[in-house]
Parts: structure tokens; sequence; C-alpha cells
């Protein structure tokens, strides 16, 4: 794929790896577009990365997705990359609190508003000569981790839908790729991320965008980085091992 002279539209592109993933993609001279909720992370990126464009969206309103692609027709017609990167993890205990009220916010964000999203943008996408939709999902979507259920469903639902929709696009010419992060650094799922996970399994937010523009520069249609090699390989075979460490 190549990653020059792009217009990128990436949803949570303020913080983590979408923050992240915007760097590398400006350095690399395209034009890129991070939308959110939160207007001070958007500035805040921003300030780091002044070419970056802002864009307050909540992904999961159809009245502000309407809004941002009116806004997208308008100001940036030669969109042909969606990113869709924004996700939410919430633990849930079923023996305790399965903490009932983020449910369909955790499964709207991570799985319906990223399809909503392709529905709205394809045509727009269809107008493109390299156009592309970028799906991130997790190594969890292939084993999952009990203790975050909901969360690895609708991540596995985001790879299902990923390959099914490939097939479905093969003809119009819209690369569709999945990227499985490992476990990445950020601020997904409160505090507990540097907490539960063994730092060897580990990377920075720079040094997994780092190795995923290198998997894309290469053509790749699943980006899959450190410990998501196994999972994807390895599946649910993992899953007494990865719930059941000391
Ligand atoms: N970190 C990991 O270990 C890891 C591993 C595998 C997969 N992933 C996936 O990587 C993606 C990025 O996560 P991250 O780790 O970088 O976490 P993060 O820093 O918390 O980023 C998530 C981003 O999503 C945005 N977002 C959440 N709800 C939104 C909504 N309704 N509308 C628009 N934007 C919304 C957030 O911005 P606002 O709150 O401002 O809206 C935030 O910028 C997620 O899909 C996650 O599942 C992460």
């Amino acid at each position: 794929m190549n990653l020059k002279a792009n217009t990128i539209l990436i949803t949570g592109g303020a913080t983590g790896i979408g923050f992240a993933i915007a760097q590398q993609l400006t350095e690399r001279g395209n034009c890129v577009i991070i939308c959110g909720r939160n207007e001070k992370a958007l500035h805040k990126a921003q300030t780091e990365v002044p070419s970056l464009v802002t864009r307050v969206c909540d992904i999961t309103d159809a009245e502000s997705r309407r809004s941002m692609l009116e806004w997208l027709k308008a100001n940036h017609p030669n969109l042909n990359i969606l990113f869709n990167n924004a996700g939410v993890q919430y633990h849930r205990d079923f023996n305790n609190d399965a903490a009932s009220e983020s449910l369909d916010q955790e499964v709207a964000i991570n799985l319906t508003a990223p399809i909503h999203l392709i529905i709205e943008l394809l045509p727009m996408l269809k107008l493109q000569e390299h156009a592309a939709i970028i799906n991130i999902s997790s190594g969890l979507a292939f084993s999952p981790m009990a203790d975050v259920p909901v969360y690895c469903a609708t991540k596995a639902a985001i790879h299902s839908f990923t390959l099914s929709l490939r097939h479905q696009l093969k003809s119009t010419g819209i690369r569709v790729v999945e990227i499985a992060p490992p476990i990445v650094d950020t601020g997904l799922g409160g505090s507990t991320r540097s907490e539960g996970a063994s730092n060897r399994m580990m990377v920075t937010p720079k040094e997994f965008a780092m190795e995923t523009m290198a998997q894309l520069e290469a053509g790749q249609n699943e980006v899959l980085v450190g410990v998501s090699v196994d999972t994807r390989r390895l599946g649910e075979a993992l899953f007494e091992r990865m719930n059941n460490r000391p």
C-alpha cells in the first residue's frame, strides 16, 4: 500500500495507537484527519503535530457522523482511507457486577459505529483511485481474555466482518485491511493496561505504529504485530494459558 499523499480519517486519532499512527502517516506526507469526542484531546494532539486536521465526532451518534460526513465532502473530497481505530474496553465480572450500563456503548463504539461509518463513507471511497478501509481488531479477536469478554467478542466480530467485507469489495478495488495490535501501552481500559499484562509482551504506541507502517507498505492485508502473531495462529488453543496465569 502506498502510504504517501493520501487523505486519511483516523477515528480516535488523538490518543494512543491512533495518534502514533497519525504521526507516522503525517511524516510520510499524508493529509491526516483525526476525530474523537474530546475536543481538548484533539487540540493537544494538534499542538504536537500541527498539520493534523481535527474534527469532534462521536462515532456512535448518527447525527454527529452525518455532520462529519457533510464536512468531509465539502472540505476533504479526496478522502481515500478510513482508519476505524476508536475503541473502548471494559472489565466485566459476571459473578459480581457485569456493568450493564456501558454494554451498549462498548458494542456500539467497537463494532456497529465502524460499520455505520463504512456504509456512509463507501460512496466517497468508491470515487477514489486508491481507496482503503482499515479496521483495528486485536490479538484478542482470536483468543479472548475472559475479564474483558464483551470487548473480545466485538473484536472477534470485527475480524469476521473484515473478512466478509474484503470478499464483497474485491471487485471495487477498495482494499480492506485488518490490524490486530498486541498489548500496546495506551490508556485503553483505564489504568489496567500496564498492570495486568506482562511487560515482556507490551510495546509502545510508536513501536507498534512503525511496525504497522512497514507491514502496510509491504502490502499485508492482515497486520499482525508481536503476540498477535501467536493468537492468530493458535487461536483458542491459547485460551487456558492466557486466562490461568499465576
Ligand atoms: N492498547 C492495546 O493494547 C490494544 C490492543 C489491541 C487493540 N487495540 C485497539 O486499538 C484501538 C485504539 O486503542 P488505544 O489502545 O489507542 O486506546 P485509547 O488511547 O483509549 O484510544 C481510543 C480512542 O478512541 C476514541 N473514542 C472512544 N469512543 C469514541 C467515540 N464514541 N467516538 C469517537 N472516538 C471515540 C477516544 O477518544 P475520545 O474518548 O476523545 O472520544 C480515544 O482517542 C482500539 O480499537 C483498541 O481496541 C488496543
